[in-house]
Formats: structure tokens, C-alpha cells, sequence
């Protein structure tokens, strides 16, 4: 089947034909298959004849209207519509169809992850259960009755509140829930199986008991804690700093093993990535745990950011996406470090965001078109979005943001709306106009470049701001006089191509420190800047972190450039290493600018370059502070966070040197290791030292492991991302390995993934990165698209690539395009790469 092309366009929104007051469904689970009933109460709301709904692949078996059971005359059914003709004002409709979830690779609709049944609806999954208007703003209240074996499948799971249970004779039994609230069909969700459990209780703000469930595979129950104190501390933040409260009797959540994304706000049954749920010190490290939290308090946002007011439209999925990660970014910096947590997403933003937004696939936040919706759940939507609800959030403050949220849930609960509608509310709370602010970030793509100019005479101090185009944002600026000392702290407001900000009656010609807290989304050019003076003297520890890193890139450009290292930058870099600040701060702050970000500043890229320069600072500054680092290494224990990061920070500086000294320390660190963060970080760093050979290392951590998929995902992942030789050919061996499974997402992602971020081999100039990468996308996409098109991600950066590797890439990327079959997911991505 050759996929369908027709773009989709905003501009063609047209309101639903039919309202869908009640939905009854019934699930009849068999190992062969499953029956569902569907039993919908329908209203026409629109003067048109038939209704035509959503489906796939649709193996109809009774299809009735009232009480008349509908021959082939009365309906026509297509590969994705299912059409009942001549259809009145109010009416019934019962369909029962069968689906095959144990044959379902896709993870989209009902499937099976292992032995347990469950569902993934977002954005278009439904129509693969049952035929329906598979849109979000057709809201229904939904009552679903599951049937399954009862020893096989005793939990059985679906939105709302438990309604009641039934057992039969045949050794089958069924439960009934109800969810009162309306809501759109992605948000449904179905989970049976034999799983274990831990149990808590929350009781809101207004004296409500709600239970609290997170299920697991069974002998998992102990890793689920984590996520159930993190759920709970959501909960507490969202009443504390929305005023939002949850809305039903009951919360689950369900961890399953093969899930595409990392997890799903589904109406009162999350259904996660267990990824995201299961931790504990010997499984999963710091940054796991730190991902547990963030993900279960954004699922939980969603319950009023997604779920009460939800998408008009799937151009709209940053009015919840974009805002919940907002939120959880939040909530995640109130409960944490708010210095680490701001840097961190910044450089999640410029490595995942920035990139995209330089490649062919670029689109702004709320995209115009689309072919497959799938292929939109993108750093732009996500941490573009969210950096435009800072922006907001800095424009209003905090007080009026708080008004506006408010204004926005009372004004839009229970309805299905756009970002304009957002919009209105923050505009209409503050007073603010934000028609100028909608019109640049929510429709234009790219990322908007502010040029700085500055001047100092006769005691005036003279910014100048320039840029291409009139976006309207926020700019927090500090000024820091000679002597290092902060005179000026604010935000200015930029609304037009060009703005001027004068300083009077200064001695000395400041030092601007610029954008702080990255306070916009935006490329910065300045002149000729004094970055080690700002290393010491900036207040804001965001721009402190910019300072060094810009001074790190400027190094690195130099070197590139076949000058000298700057043996300032290395000064300024022993500076830090003697501040005593909060060490996972430290950590982040000597952390070398990545490959990626350096990949972004070059005109035409060639990786070998790139890595040379990296590598020749890193052995530079390794030598250089050998002793520093190893009293810093020697005088922290590893008891806390900060103490880990920083320690595996000094181990990983000091590698380069590739010395027995380094190798011991890092066995030694491999073998005493009481977490995992100590474990894999030692593992890592061993396994890329070219003088060592880790096969011990990795032996022991295999053989540990090998039981566990989510470790043995860290495992695959240090291989596929080394620096090794031959890490190719252990690529393509691994795939045998009897862990890996193909039809995993999570293992193709850390196997497959990590290889094609590995820039050294991915971009290998015979070709053999790009070749192994474009097969595998093609394999995958026979299974599962959605997974496929995300490899093909890795492509991205083929415009800026030089000609050598452009053409190598060309071919391969052409040979997925040719084949037959293709899904619409990556003929879509490939296709934009192409152009
Ligand atoms: N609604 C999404 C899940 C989703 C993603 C559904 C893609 C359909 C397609 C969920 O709220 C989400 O955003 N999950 C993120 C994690 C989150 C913390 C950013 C994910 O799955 O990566
Ligand atoms: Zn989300």
C-alpha cells in the first residue's frame, strides 16, 4: 500500500458533523483475538446525511442503528472511513468488530506489551480499536466494561471510577469503569494483566481521599516508590501553585516494557514507559530518578493541562504540550536545584530544538500542516512551546500569570480549544497585548538571531539591539561595572526590529550580561565579549554557565581555525574548578560544550574536525589540572548527588590522559560502586579509554544485569555511543544478542538510537554509519513506523553536512524513499530531508 500524501492543513478545520453524548464499550480479551462492542449515543449538529467514521483496517461484524441491524446497502467501508449512509438527527450506533492486539507491532491502539494488555491512543490510536470520530474536540463520556480470563488477567484497568465487577462461570470475569468527565478518544485507555502493585492515598485540598496505584510487572513492586512519593508531590504542587485539584476517586498508573514515547496522560490511567516508573540505587542513577519525577508530575499536569481543557485540533498540541512542560519544568526546579534545572533545559532545548529548527524538517510551534501527526510530537512543540510560556510567564509575572491560569481554566474547562484561546486569557488577565508575541512564536519557524550592539562615551552606556524579524520578547539584561559589581538587573522588552537602551552617569564602561536566565529562545551575536570576567563576576548563575561556554566554543573555534589553544580559557577553567558552589552546579559548569552544540556553530560540518579539536582541549586541560582534579576526585565521597555528579565530572575530565592512574581509579570506582550513577559513569569512562581494554568490566556488568532490560538498555547504549573501534561491527553483532529484541522500542532506541548519535561512526566517511542506519530504519519501519521515522531524525543535519558525507548520505536517505511500502511517518521526515 502506497502511503497517503495529502498533507492535513489548519486552514481546513471544520467543526465535527455529529456529537457524541455517551460511548459504551466492551472489551472481550482472547489470546486470538478481542470483540469490541461499541455502543454510542450520536447527535447530528450539522445539516449533512451520512456519518463517516475513523478506522482502520476495520473487520466488521455487526453494525446497528437503534434496533436495526445495517445490511451492505445502509454503510461503505474503506481502508480508514467507515461511511453509514442516510443517518437521522439522534440515533444509536452498535458496532462490534474484531482486533488482533497480540499481532499489534505498531504499540498504537490496543496491543500487548508482554503478557499484558494495554493501549496507546495519542493522537490517532483509537481508530485502530474501534470505528469513532478520532479527533479531540469530539468529547464524550466514555464507560468501558473489560472481559478477560480471570487467572491470566485478574487486574483489569480503564479510565474513570470502578464501577463494578462481575465473575462468570467460565473462569472469565469483567470489570466496569466509569469516567464522568468528557473527553476526547485519545485520552481512553485499557490495561488487563497479572500485575503487581503498590498502593497509596492523597487527600486533596478540599479533604477528598483519592487512592493511588502504580502497577508493575510482578517482583517489580519495590522500584516503584520513587514514582509514587514524586506522584504525590505533584499533586501537592499543582494545588499549591495552580490552584488545581484532582477531579475522580482514583489515580493508576501501569509501567509496561514496550511503550513508543515515554508515557501517556491518559484520564485516570497513565500508562507509562517503565522507563519512567521503576527505580532503586542499584538499577537506576541520578538522572533516572530525576526523569521518574519530571515525567510523573508532567503526566499529572496534563489531568488540567490536556485532559479538563484539551486540543481543538492536533495543531494545537503545544497549548498542552508546550504548557505542561512548562510546568513540569517548574515543579521540577522548586523540588531540585532551580540554577541546574534552568541550564539543563536549556541545553535540552539547543541540542534537540535548535537543530531542528536549522534542518529541513523546521516548524514553529503550532505547525500549518502535516502528513503523519505522529511526526509532530517534536522539540519545537515540546521545549520551543515551553520556552514561549516562559516568555509569558516573565512578561506577566508571577502574579498575573497565576490570574491568567485562573482566568484560562474557568473560562475553557470541559472544552476543546486553540492557542489563541490561551492567549486570550493570559492577554485578558494582564493587560497585555500579546498579538505581536502570537504571531512571531506561534507561526513562524526558526530561531529568531539578536544581534547586540554596545557603545560606552562620556559616561553613557549604549545597547543596541537589531534583528531580522519584529519578534516581541522578554530580555532580562544585568550590567556589572569594572570593579565586578552588579548595577543594573532587568528585563527589557524588545518589540521591534530595532531597540536602543541607554545607561547614564557611569564611570566605567560595563560588561552586559545578556539575556539572562535565557529569558528568550533566541541566537545571541555580540562582539568581542570579556567572557573570563563574566566567569567570575556574572550574579546569574545561568550566564555564568553561558560565559564559560561561549568562552569554551570561542577556544574551540580558534583551534578549528589552526590557532593555539587560549591559555586564558584554561586559566578561567582552573578558576572554576576552585569555586566552592553547589557541586552538581560545579559539575555543569566544567562540562566541555557538546558535539552537537559545536556542530551548530560551523557553516559547513565535518565531525572529524569537530572531534579533534574536542578531544585536543579536553587532553589539554586534562593535563594541565591533573592534580586538582584528583584532589577534587579523592576529597568528595559519593553519598549525596551533587558530590556524585561532580565526582564523575573529575573522573571524566581527567580520562583523556588515558594514564594507569585514570584506569585504576576508574576500576577501583567500577568495583566499589554502591549506585548505579558510580557504576555506569566508571563503565563508560573505561570503555572509551583506548589504552584499556573493559571487557572485564562489561562481563561483570552484563552477567549482573542480563535478567533486567532497563539496565541492559545502559548497557547497549555505552557501546553503541563509544568512541571504541569496531563499535560498528559490536553494533550489528549485539542485535543477536538474546536481550535485544528488535520489536522493543526501548532497546532499539539504545542500541540503534545511541549508534546513530555516536557522530564518529554515524558519520563515518566510508558510509557504513549511514548504511547500517538507513536499513535499520527500513526493517523498522515494517514494524513499527512511528519508531522508524524517529531514527530517521538522525538524518537531520544532511544540509549542513560537507559534500563527502552529503552524498553518502543522499544515496541511503533516496534508498528509503524508494522502498516499497514506505509508512507516511518517515516518507514524510526522509522526504522534508530530501526536499
Ligand atoms: N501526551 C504525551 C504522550 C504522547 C507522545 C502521545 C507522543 C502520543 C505521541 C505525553 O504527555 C508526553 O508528552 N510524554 C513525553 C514525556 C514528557 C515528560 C515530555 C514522552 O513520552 O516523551
Ligand atoms: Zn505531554
Amino acid at each position: 500500500m502506497m502511503p497517503k500524501i495529502e498533507p492535513i492543513y489548519l486552514k481546513d478545520y471544520k467543526k465535527p458533523d455529529f456529537e457524541i453524548k455517551k460511548i459504551d464499550l466492551t472489551f472481550d480479551l482472547y489470546e486470538e483475538c478481542t470483540i469490541v462492542t461499541n455502543v454510542m449515543q450520536i447527535k447530528k449538529v450539522a445539516d449533512t446525511n451520512d456519518i463517516v467514521l475513523d478506522t482502520l483496517d476495520l473487520e466488521l461484524q455487526e453494525l446497528w442503528l437503534n434496533d436495526l441491524k445495517l445490511n451492505d446497502t445502509r454503510y461503505i467501508i474503506t481502508d480508514e472511513k467507515l461511511t453509514i449512509l442516510n443517518v437521522p438527527k439522534e440515533f444509536n450506533l452498535k458496532i462490534i468488530n474484531k482486533i488482533y492486539p497480540q499481532n499489534n507491532t505498531e504499540l498504537e491502539g490496543l496491543y500487548k506489551s508482554g503478557s499484558i494488555f494495554c493501549t496507546q491512543n495519542e493522537p490517532e490510536g483509537f481508530r485502530r480499536i474501534t470505528p469513532y470520530l478520532d479527533r479531540p474536540d469530539v468529547m464524550s463520556i466514555f464507560t468501558t466494561t473489560v472481559i478477560a480470563d480471570k487467572s491470566k488477567y485478574p487486574i483489569l484497568l480503564s479510565n474513570g471510577n470502578k464501577h463494578q465487577c462481575h465473575d462468570f462461570l467460565n473462569g472469565r470475569h469483567g470489570t466496569t469503569w466509569i469516567d464522568p468527565h468528557p473527553k476526547p478518544a485519545y485520552l481512553f485507555a485499557l490495561v488487563a494483566g497479572d500485575l503487581g502493585s503498590i498502593t497509596d492515598e492523597f487527600t486533596t485540598v478540599t479533604g477528598e481521599d483519592i487512592e493511588l496505584n502504580i502497577y508493575c510487572d510482578k517482583g517489580n513492586e519495590d522500584r516503584c516508590h520513587h514514582a509514587m512519593k514524586s506522584l504525590k508531590e505533584a499533586m501537592l504542587w499543582d494545588e499549591e501553585v495552580y490552584g488545581r485539584e484532582y477531579d475522580l476517586e482514583i489515580y493508576n498508573i501501569v509501567a509496561v516494557d514496550s511503550f513508543n514515547m515515554g508515557a501517556m496522560e491518559n484520564k485516570g490511567l497513565n500508562i507509562f514507559n517503565s522507563h519512567y516508573v521503576l527505580a532503586d540505587e542499584d538499577t537506576a542513577t541520578d538522572a533516572n530518578f530525576m526523569g521518574i519525577q519530571a515525567v510523573i508530575a508532567h503526566e499529572y499536569f496534563h489531568n488540567w493541562t490536556g485532559n479538563r481543557i484539551t486540543c481543538r485540533d492536533w495543531f494545537q498540541l503545544t497549548l498542552k504540550e508546550g504548557l505542561t512542560v512548562f510546568r513540569d519544568q517548574c515543579f521540577s526546579a522548586d523540588l531540585n536545584s532551580k540554577e541546574v534545572q534552568r541550564i539543563e533545559d536549556v541545553k535540552t532545548l539547543r541540542e534537540r530544538q535548535f537543530v531542528e529548527d536549522a534542518s529541513p524538517t523546521s516548524h514553529p510551534i503550532q505547525p500549518k500542516s502535516y502528513i503523519s501527526m505522529n511526526n509532530f510530537y517534536t522539540a519545537t512543540v515540546y521545549e520551543k512551546g515551553a520556552e514561549v510560556i516562559r516568555m509569558i510567564y516573565t512578561l506577566l509575572g508571577k502574579e498575573k500569570f497565576r490570574d491568567a491560569t485562573d482566568l484560562y481554566f474557568k473560562s475553557f474547562d470541559g472544552q476543546a480549544v486553540t492557542t489563541s484561546d490561551f492567549l486570550w486569557a493570559m492577554s485578558e488577565a494582564s493587560g497585555i497585548d500579546l498579538k505581536q508575541f502570537e504571531s512571531g512564536w506561534y507561526n513562524k519557524k526558526g530561531t529568531p538571531i539578536l544581534n547586540v550592539e554596545q557603545s560606552f562615551k562620556d559616561g553613557t552606556f549604549t545597547l543596541k539591539f537589531i534583528q531580522e524579524d519584529d519578534f516581541y520578547f522578554p530580555l532580562k539584561v544585568g550590567l556589572i561595572d569594572a570593579d565586578g559589581r552588579e548595577i543594573v538587573d532587568e528585563v527589557l522588552i524588545i518589540d521591534a526590529k530595532e531597540k536602543t537602551f541607554v545607561y547614564e552617569n557611569l564611570s566605567t564602561m560595563p560588561i552586559a550580561s545578556i539575556n539572562r536566565d535565557f529569558s528568550a529562545p533566541i541566537i545571541l551575536k555580540e562582539s568581542e565579549k570579556d567572557f573570563a570576567f563574566l566567569m567570575k563576576y556574572d550574579t546569574n548563575s545561568f550566564n555564568k554557565y553561558e560565559a564559560t561556554q561561549n568562552f569554551a566554543m570561542q577556544t574551540l573555534q580558534d583551534m578549528i581555525n589552526g590557532l593555539e589553544i587560549d591559555e586564558k580559557f584554561i586559566d578561567a577553567y582552573g578558576y572554576l574548578l576552585d569555586l566552592e558552589i553547589d557541586n552538581s552546579y560545579k559539575a555543569l559548569l566544567l562540562e566541555l560544550p557538546s558535539v552537537s552544540a559545536i556542530m551548530q556553530t560551523q557553516k559547513v560540518v565535518d565531525f572529524e574536525i569537530i572531534y579533534d579539536a574536542k578531544e585536543r582541549l579536553a587532553k589539554h586541560i586534562a593535563s594541565t589540572y591533573e592534580e586538582k582534579l584528583m584532589g577534587i576526585y579523592n576529597s568528595l565521597d559519593d553519598l549525596s548527588i551533587p558530590n556524585r555528579a561532580m565526582k564523575n565530572r573529575a573522573l571524566r575530565i581527567l580520562s583523556p590522559l588515558e594514564s594507569d592512574m585514570v584506569i585504576n581509579l576508574a576500576k577501583e570506582q567500577y568495583k566499589t560502586s554502591k549506585t548505579m550513577t558510580q557504576r555506569v559513569v566508571a563503565l563508560d569512562v573505561l570503555e572509551n579509554i583506548s589504552t584499556y581494554d573493559a571487557k572485564d568490566e562489561l562481563e561483570d556488568f552484563y552477567n549482573r544485569y542480563k535478567t533486567d532490560t532497563l539496565v541492559m538498555n545502559k548497557y547497549f547504549a555505552i557501546l553503541a555511543s563509544s568512541d571504541a573501534k569496531d563499535v560498528l561491527k559490536k553494533v550489528i553483532k549485539l542485535q543477536d544478542d538474546k536481550v535485544y529484541d528488535e520489536k522493543v522500542p526501548n532497546l532499539v532506541r539504545s542500541l540503534i538510537g545511541s549508534f546513530a548519535r555516536n557522530y564518529k561512526y554515524f558519520h563515518a566517511k566510508d558510509g557504513s554509519g549511514y548504511k547500517f542506519v538507513a536499513d535499520k530504519i527500513i526493517a523498522i519501519d515494517a514494524i513499527n513506523a512511528q519508531m522508524a521515522s524517529g531514527l530517521a531524525g538522525a538524518f537531520k543535519v544532511y544540509d549542513k553536512m560537507n559534500e563527502v558525507n552529503k552524498s553518502l548520505m543522499k544515496k541511503e536517505l533516496q534508498k528509503i524513499l524508494d522502498t516499497d511500502g514506505l509508512s507516511k511517518n518517515c516518507f514524510e521526515i526522509v522526504g522534508k530531508i530530501l526536499g
